[in-house]
């Protein structure tokens, strides 16, 4: 049986029964994938869930309300994919007449659909010859083809891609491409495959090798920046003496634009409650002298992949 064949009848027998799985609605296959991009699928099912009840059409979601969209979109992060969403909603409805583009070219034009997502949708709903390549498509083929080659390198890229597009099954293209990402997902997993119940154990050159755990090599960009938060929480009282706070939304471009906090000072180095003093007395009206005390003396620390961001609340 070749590789494809093998993927197919693995993926046949053991795939996940999911909610995306029994429709070839692009609008569907595209709001799946573009959260499995965000997140495990465990985790995105709810939120599947809730958009398609929101929203249940194109149409519906190009005539939401931003916040609206970004409201649903809360906890997966990394907003921009769903102002993504929304934008490209409103062209497939203002462009294309409410329809789905049906090719891998056109389904580019689409704001946020690069290479993964135009080949995803295209293969799973139209059957086109065009291969994914997703964290576990390089997984699978690194280890398969034993390629040491950098999957995150300019090289890498266009390599793994020209693999995967040798290997797409000539037939059912819709299957194999979720075939082999879900035997990424669970088979040929990250850590500790069990390669002794692998179909494709046999002909697997890192296993051969013992270099399963090595695959795949990725080049570390560690270029991280650190950044300083400094989170007012003000508290006052309405007229009814209920506590009330204040939100501001953020203006300006960037991943968090037009998204809402309590009022900001970001500093160059961790701030002492001096200066976070100084500042929200100046900026902000206050009855009376404020006061401010720090409900965390240490920086809260939350790591995102290009920055970490040390964050104090007064
Ligand atoms: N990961 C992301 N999209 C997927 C799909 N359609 N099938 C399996 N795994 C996936």
């Amino acid at each position: 049986m070749s590789f494809s064949d093998k993927i197919l009848t693995w993926y046949h027998k053991n795939k996940r029964d999911l909610p995306w799985r029994d429709t070839v609605d692009p609008y569907k296959i595209w709001l799946s994938e573009i959260i499995l991009q965000q997140t495990r699928v465990a985790q995105g099912m709810p939120y599947y869930f809730k958009f398609i009840e929101a929203f249940p059409t194109v149409e519906d979601l190009a005539k939401a309300e931003e916040e609206r969209v970004l409201k649903l979109w809360q906890g997966l992060g990394y907003y921009s994919r769903a102002r993504n969403l929304h934008a490209a909603a409103k062209m497939v409805v203002d462009e294309f007449k409410g329809e789905f583009p049906k090719t891998y070219e056109g389904l580019l034009k689409l704001k946020g659909i690069g290479d993964y997502t135009a080949s995803a949708i295209s293969s799973i709903c139209f059957n086109e010859a065009q291969a994914v390549v997703d964290g576990n498509v390089y997984r699978v083929l690194s280890r398969y083809f034993g390629v040491a080659t950098p999957i995150n390198s300019t090289a890498g890229i266009k390599y793994f891609k020209s693999l995967a597009q040798e290997m797409l099954h000539s037939g059912n293209r819709r299957d194999y491409n979720q075939g082999i990402m879900e035997f990424g997902a669970m088979q040929c997993t990250p850590q500790n495959p069990d390669c002794t119940v692998c179909p494709l154990a046999n002909g697997c050159m890192a296993l051969e090798k013992g270099t399963v755990k090595e695959l795949p090599v990725k080049i570390k960009k560690s270029k991280i920046k650190n950044r300083f938060f400094n989170y007012l929480v003000p508290i006052g009282y309405d007229k009814g003496h209920n506590k009330i706070t204040q939100l501001r939304q953020r203006k300006g471009r960037g991943i968090w634009q037009n998204l809402w906090e309590f009022p900001l000072l970001e500093t160059e180095s961790e701030a002492g409650l001096g200066q976070i003093y100084n500042h929200f007395s100046d900026v902000l009206e206050f009855k009376g002298e404020p006061q401010i005390t720090l409900y965390n003396e240490n920086a809260i620390v939350h790591k995102l992949s290009h920055q970490h961001l040390h964050t104090k609340f007064g």
